[in-house]
């Protein structure tokens, strides 16, 4: 009726996350974000907790679980109890109000819309502008409009300069993409002004390391050593890491991060990026062998050993991560530990929480690991094929497209010619579906390219 129909018009004036446009498709990796905002909420003190608990109760929203929803909102309340402004406060009982809306609680709608409303006040930019940036890409010019627009008021405030420096890193990487413009310069200045208002801020210290380390490695190595130093054990900085230390020495990689462990053993992350490190010498020092170069086989097999005992930890302290998992399957592949591999790599294929590019690396890694280590080769193609016809331009898809043509070609040498054929046929068919989807990119289809150079006939 026409009260139901006032109430509507008074629910979609309010300031919240239910009317800023928030679609749940566009929202990047959804079913991780609780888990990091909940890891953001524990491990750091910052003016930001409403802010999560209201993306959180969001969330559950979209999850359809209205209990849940209203314990976050709760705490969203008592987060705010002691601030001295009520405007996010506004934002908070916006959110209420909504959530009874849709559980149907009618009476307690009115009460937040009504009563609970300051007239004068209006809502503060700062929730929007902290949850467009926890939402990813789609989101990133929403919340560099709203931090603009917060700054205008206060140009001063930390929490406003620190967010619209993050916000200015995120879309100038975006940049790299092609996908959006932005003056390279403008996240450099703009981070170290957050620094200054903000000097133990640690997220920030790392992304400014990351925007300068070409141009200044000594003064980006300061930023991360302080803030491995400052949160040696907090998720969201030490994510950064692998980010950084690509560009790094090894050896220098790993004796920061050795210091860094010792401030946080159970770290997972932390172990997990030694591990990666040692994994690369590893590979280094297999690569000189196979190139007939001498390399002490003790300090092989010691490489190994670091790799295992670090991604073990990882594993042992988070089992639901994907890369652990993966990199420790590989690893114990390595080692000759096939059994242990074996086991890791069918419980992965049968998760089915992966998503596709996770998948198409598992497919990739477990083909090379029957190719190679177990000698099964048309199990190797079956696994190389499913990686292969994922449609998403990577490493480990080409890795993929190499070997079966690799593959194909050894067949072709035995006289194998009705495999060679499949092989080649079946590469040939993704590689015109993926000249037909919209990237221009992808003109050469991989076979096409080694197939030419190995000179094998086009069939
Ligand atoms: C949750 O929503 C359902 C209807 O969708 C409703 O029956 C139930 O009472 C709600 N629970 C709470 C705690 O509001
Ligand atoms: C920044 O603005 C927010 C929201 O208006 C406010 O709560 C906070 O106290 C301000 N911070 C400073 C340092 O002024
Ligand atoms: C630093 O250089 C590397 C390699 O030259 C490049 O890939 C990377 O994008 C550069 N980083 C920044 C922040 O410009
Ligand atoms: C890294 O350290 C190892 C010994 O710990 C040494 O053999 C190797 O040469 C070093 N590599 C570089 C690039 O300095
Ligand atoms: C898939 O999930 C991983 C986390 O395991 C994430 O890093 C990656 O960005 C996701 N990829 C896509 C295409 O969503």
């Amino acid at each position: 009726g026409s009260a139901n129909n006032n109430m509507e018009v008074k629910l979609k004036a309010l300031e919240c996350h239910f009317t800023w446009g928030i679609e749940k498709a566009n929202i990047k990796h959804l079913d991780s974000l609780p888990e990091k905002l909940l890891d953001r909420i524990m491990k750091v003190c910052t003016p930001n907790h409403a802010t999560y608990f209201n993306l959180l109760a969001f969330l559950s929203h979209l999850e359809e679980n209205n209990v849940s929803a209203l314990e976050y909102l709760h705490k969203a309340e008592s987060a705010l109890k002691n601030r001295q402004d009520d405007t996010e406060l506004l934002v908070t009982y916006a959110n209420f109000a909504w959530v009874h809306y849709h559980s149907g609680n009618m009476n307690n709608v009115d009460a937040y819309t009504g009563k609970r409303f300051q007239p004068h006040s209006s809502p503060s930019p700062l929730i929007k502008a902290w949850s467009f940036l926890r939402l990813g890409g789609l989101f990133y010019k929403g919340a560099k409009e709203s931090f603009q627009k917060a700054l205008k008021g206060d140009p001063d405030n930390a929490s406003f300069n620190v967010g619209y420096a993050m916000v200015l890193y995120r879309l100038e990487w975006l940049a790299t993409d092609g996908t959006e413009r932005l003056a390279h310069t403008e996240g450099a200045t703009q981070l170290r002004k957050a620094l200054s208002l903000e000097p133990d801020n640690t997220e920030v210290m790392v992304l400014l390391a990351l925007k300068i380390q070409n141009e200044s490695g000594h003064e980006s190595m300061k930023l991360i050593k302080e803030a491995l130093r400052l949160s040696p054990d907090v998720p969201h900085i030490t994510r950064y890491l692998s980010e950084y230390f690509r560009y790094t020495g090894i050896n220098e990689s790993l004796e920061v991060l050795e210091k860094a462990l010792k401030l946080s053993v159970n770290s997972p992350f932390m172990n997990y990026q030694i591990g990666l490190c040692h994994k690369q010498q590893f590979i280094q020092m297999s690569e000189q062998k196979r190139n007939g170069r001498w390399v002490n086989e003790g300090q092989i097999k010691e490489k190994v050993e670091l790799c295992i005992h670090h991604f073990s930890i990882a594993v042992e302290l988070k089992p639901s991560n994907f890369h652990f998992r993966l990199n420790l399957a590989e690893i114990y592949g390595e080692n000759y530990q096939l059994e242990k591999a074996m086991k890791i790599f069918t419980n992965l294929l049968k998760d089915e929480s992966l998503n596709d590019s996770d998948k198409q690396q598992c497919y990739s890694v477990f083909g090379k690991f029957l190719y190679y280590r177990k000698k099964d080769i048309y199990g190797a193609v079956t696994q190389f094929k499913k990686a292969y016809q994922i449609p998403i331009e990577s490493w480990h898809r080409n890795k993929a497209g190499k070997i079966l043509t690799q593959i194909a070609e050894w067949c072709q040498a035995r006289k194998k010619r009705v495999d060679a054929f499949d092989i080649l046929e079946f590469l040939a068919t993704e590689d015109k579906k993926g000249r037909k989807a919209e990237e221009p990119r992808r003109v050469e289809g991989n076979w096409q390219y080694f197939a030419k150079s190995l000179g094998i006939v086009q069939v």
